[in-house]
């Protein structure tokens, strides 16, 4: 994580925005020689200018000093497009509908990618009556585990923590749920879809 705004990220910005340097010096008030020695690291703007930066840009100071703007078209459309953060240091989960910058323990976190379930990590689902049943074939040792199931629907998401001597396994209501998602401490996030007919055999599944 940058700890404050930096002349990569400023022309970056300005570029995308379709500015030249005389735009946004005018905007903030400053020379375009002040804004050439931020972009070529020869000075820093004063934290006074951040906000009016920003707003020039049209970000929240958050992004403009972690550097990651974020696009969010809307977030509220589908809880199937969450995104899972996880901190390396202390594990902690933080569950997001779309994109944000988000740190723990000084570290900017990254939305973690999704893979298809491999070989390691074999998982088998079950209908029950109202429940997915859900097992992951994977050790449960303090070193390397399972640390969580998530169950994600349209609309909802249902999320299960998971400890190592535990055992890798969670159940969910069955309701709109499409897609699961588990983290392995090791090997990242994988997700597998509910397959129609043979995972649910909810008719009402489109
Ligand atoms: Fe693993």
């Amino acid at each position: 994580m940058n700890q404050y705004v930096t002349g990569t990220v400023i022309k970056e910005l300005r570029e995308k925005n379709k500015m030249t340097q005389l735009q946004l010096a005018e905007q903030l008030g400053v020379t375009d020689k002040t804004i050439s020695k931020w972009e070529t690291g020869k000075g820093y703007p004063d934290i006074t200018l951040l906000e009016p930066l920003a707003d020039a840009f049209r970000i929240s100071i958050t992004e403009l000093i972690s550097g990651n703007p974020i696009h969010n078209a809307n977030v509220s459309a589908n809880m199937m497009r969450s995104k899972f953060y996880v901190c390396p240091v202390c594990g902690n989960v933080i569950h997001s509908m779309g994109e944000a910058a988000i740190s723990c323990h000084g570290i900017l976190l990254s939305p973690l990618a999704a893979e298809p379930s491999d070989e390691q990590h074999m998982f088998f689902v079950e209908r029950s009556d109202d429940e997915y049943y859900v097992r992951i074939d994977h050790a449960m040792t303090k070193e390397h585990y399972i640390s969580f199931v998530a169950a994600a629907g349209v609309d909802e998401i249902q999320m299960i923590k998971l400890y190592p001597e535990g055992k890798a396994e969670a159940r969910f209501k069955i309701r709109g749920v499409k897609k699961i998602f588990f983290y392995c401490n090791h090997d990242g996030l994988f997700s597998k879809d509910i397959v129609k007919g043979i995972d649910d055999r909810e008719s009402g599944y489109d």
